[in-house]
């Protein structure tokens, strides 16, 4: 059940990242945008921009992480809370970031967030490894054939 919240994170995420992308399509042909390409606050722009693809990516890996190898326990839902911290504190911070740079310290939270999700995802990966094993044993066999169009 949490890990669906991941899932709705990680697409909600994916299309901010998209339109943020459009947002910073709109003003990034100025040269002097933000004090320029290199300036600090355009980089942290950027950096909100390209967390929302990073972070809505790992939500959906959580997920199918979660749901293929049939992960669960109370672990599973604090690594689930602690990637969508994480996911929604990285760009928060940048555009904090952007305008106070003296506030870096808030990069803990996402930071501390993400890095609880990823080893609590770890230890639970390795703490079933019969639940891992086992998991999807009757995936779907890959056909290999190329694609073909069938003639009338
Ligand atoms: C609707 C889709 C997207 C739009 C409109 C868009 C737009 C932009 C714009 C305008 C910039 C430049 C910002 C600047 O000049 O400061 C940029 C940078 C960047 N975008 Fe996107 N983007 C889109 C999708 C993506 C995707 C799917 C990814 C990767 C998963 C991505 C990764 C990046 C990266 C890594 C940069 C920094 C590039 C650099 O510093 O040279 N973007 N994007």
């Amino acid at each position: 059940m949490k890990s669906n919240l991941n899932l709705l994170v990680a697409w909600l995420w994916i299309l901010l990242g998209f339109i943020s992308g459009m947002a910073l399509g709109m003003f990034f042909h100025g040269e002097n945008w933000l004090g320029g390409y290199g300036s600090f606050r355009r980089r942290m722009y950027r950096l909100g921009h390209i967390s929302f693809f990073g972070l809505g990516a790992v939500n959906l890996l959580f997920c199918l992480t979660v749901q293929n190898f049939s992960l669960a326990g109370p672990l599973v839902h604090f690594a689930s809370l602690a990637f969508i911290v994480g996911a929604m504190a990285m760009p928060v911070c940048c555009g904090v970031m952007a305008h106070f740079p003296k506030a870096h310290l808030i990069f803990a939270v996402p930071v501390v967030s993400l890095l609880t999700g990823g080893v609590l995802t770890l230890a639970l990966i390795l703490e079933e490894p019969k639940a891992a094993g086992t998991a999807n044993m009757t995936a779907p066999t890959l056909n290999n054939q190329p694609a073909t169009v069938s003639s009338p």
